[in-house]
């Protein structure tokens, strides 16, 4: 499948037209997002807490790419793609603790450190080299408590790629060093590209119409509502809202030390989601399941000794949320694959961020 960009779009993109509603169905743009952003990107992977000791190990996902993060039995930190090397099965499943991953299709076995220990019969192979048929390896880092993954072994480290965003973090009044994982709270599916689920993130100019309730939380003023952005990362920031609507009660009373929710993306599907109160970071993952699918998950992590009701609380408020989005984009998604509006028109003051993202998607397809 070849895909012919025209050079003109940049131009376009600069100038706030959106990138071609076709992107946001065509499988031939999705495999080449596969190739060119998913199969190089830092992407968000799990909680440290998950591998903290020896053999312990836990699936993910980078886009398409099946990873499995494990912690070796000399304590080091290790990610793989999760296939066989045989025949394309995949290794292992859910998360657990193990000495060694076996694939359960033949019974070959590997090492934590990935190298093939044992395939069932090999030794009847002439020339088969067991070491040679070792798990490919990911990079993997971490930052506070997440991992992240990259399946590009010659990316610019997770540190650079981070830019000043956990610098920025840190003088807003969050540290995730400091937080600790309470679970997922959710998975569901989206019934749309994830661009159009990304780029929903990125602008609150639906805020007003389509979130009634955060909109009476969080000040959605342009004035007050601060958009800014890196190379790599965006930041949306919105102080709790001055003006109390009379009577009717906030979805939650936002006490604690943190006075401005700020929500940040990170090239290219992982945000990072503060709510007024106790220190709360939620990392919001958009992970592509084929050109018309998206799995959404939030993973909570909290101050430590947060009480239960509280992080329930905020969570029902973010799942009321999510669902107003989720409705949004798949609405967006139809009216997109209609192939009956060629390409939208951005309003740059309030969906710059949105403009930032198609320029990364953009140079990273052409
Ligand atoms: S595919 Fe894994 S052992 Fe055959
Ligand atoms: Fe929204």
């Amino acid at each position: 499948m070849e895909v012919e960009i025209a050079g003109a779009l940049r131009t376009e993109l600069e100038s706030g037209l959106t990138l071609p509603a076709s992107w946001y169905s065509d499988p031939a743009i999705y495999v080449r997002e596969q190739e060119r952003i998913f199969h190089r990107s830092w992407q968000y992977a799990c909680d440290i807490g998950q591998v903290a000791e020896a053999g312990q190990f836990t699936t993910v996902q980078a886009g398409e790419v099946p990873i499995v993060v494990v912690r070796d039995q000399a304590d080091e930190l290790r990610a793989f793609v999760n296939v066989c090397r045989h025949r394309g099965h995949l290794v292992a499943a859910g998360c657990g603790k193990r000495e060694t991953l076996q694939c359960g299709y033949h019974a070959w076995t590997y090492d934590l450190d990935g190298s093939l220990r044992a395939a069932p019969r090999s030794e009847r192979e002439p020339g088969f080299d067991r070491s040679e048929w070792g798990l490919s390896p990911v990079l993997v880092d971490t930052w506070g408590p997440f991992v992240f993954v990259n399946p590009d072994l010659g990316a610019a480290s997770l540190t650079d790629t981070l830019e000043d965003l956990p610098a920025l973090m840190v003088e807003r009044g969050v540290d995730p060093a400091k937080l600790e994982f309470r679970g997922r709270s959710r998975e569901w599916i989206v019934e749309a590209n994830w661009k159009i689920v990304v780029e929903n993130y990125l602008e609150c100019y639906h805020c007003p119409v389509a979130h009634p309730n955060f909109s009476r939380l969080i000040d959605v003023d342009p004035d007050q509502y601060l958009l800014s952005h890196g190379t790599w990362f965006s930041s949306q920031f919105g102080p709790v809202a001055a003006q109390r609507p009379n009577g009717k009660p906030l979805p939650y009373e936002p006490e604690g030390e943190v006075r401005a929710s700020q929500f940040h993306f990170g090239w290219p599907n992982w945000t990072l989601n503060t709510l007024p109160g106790p220190p709360n970071v939620r990392m919001l993952v958009f992970e592509p399941m084929g050109p018309d699918r998206t799995k959404t998950y939030l993973d909570s992590y909290w101050a430590p000794g947060t009480p239960d009701d509280l992080v329930e609380e905020m969570d029902a408020f973010s799942a009321e949320v999510g669902q107003e989005d989720t409705d949004l984009v798949a609405s967006v998604h139809l009216g997109l694959k209609s192939g009956m509006i060629p390409q939208g028109r951005l309003l740059l003051d309030a969906e710059h961020l949105l403009q930032h993202f198609q320029l990364l998607v953009y140079d990273a397809l052409s």
